[in-house]
């Protein structure tokens, strides 16, 4: 496996080391240098440079994804964590002072539709982590104390997605569980 890589070193190494090797023994001896001649291949080394980079740019561009990303989700929910649990709501943003009140351990969404995630936390640092039905790990973010992340993510197969937490954040770590339904 590592002999590929290898090979790839060795011939490049050999293909700088003769340029190096070919230009110091062509400049030995002094020469008049035509610098008409010299400026029209300048110039047309940048006009095929220019033309293979203007190429790439408009072959690649449509494919960024900033045009995606700058619609708006189709669904908001807002994931608080909180030692030791995860609330999950569309509707409420839980605060210390009403946490019983709006606390909610499961949310139902639609699949095939784009969902952000709007992650944070009231205490600690918390990783904010989706699995898959089948134990996968489907995304993860970190939830910080003062900062709002947000996580898009697009279910195509409904089913019951586990929240879990994926920063050690103290005694009972292992409850934090939230529930994404997947309809
Ligand atoms: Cu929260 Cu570990």
């Amino acid at each position: 496996m590592i002999r590929t890589p290898f090979a790839v070193f060795l011939a490049s190494a050999a293909i700088i080391v003769s340029v190096f090797v070919i230009v110091a023994l062509s400049t030995g001896r002094a020469r008049t240098v035509e610098y008409a001649k010299a400026t029209r291949i300048r110039l047309l080394f940048f006009a095929v440079l220019a033309a293979i980079m203007i190429t790439f740019l408009v072959l690649t561009l449509p494919h960024l994804p900033y045009t995606l990303d700058a619609r708006g989700p189709d669904r908001i929910v807002h994931a608080v964590g909180k030692q030791y649990a995860w609330s999950l709501s569309e509707q409420t943003v839980p605060t210390l002072e009403n946490w019983d009140r709006d606390f909610s351990p499961a949310v139902t969404v639609p699949a095939g539709a784009q969902i952000e995630f709007r992650v944070t936390t009231l205490d600690v640092n918390h990783g904010f982590s989706v699995y898959a039905p089948d134990g996968h790990l489907v995304a993860q973010t970190q939830a910080m104390p003062g900062y709002m992340n947000r996580l898009r993510l697009t279910f195509d197969q409904p089913g019951t997605y586990t929240v879990l937490c994926l920063e050690f954040c103290g005694m009972s770590h292992h409850r934090m569980r939230g529930v994404i339904e997947v309809r």
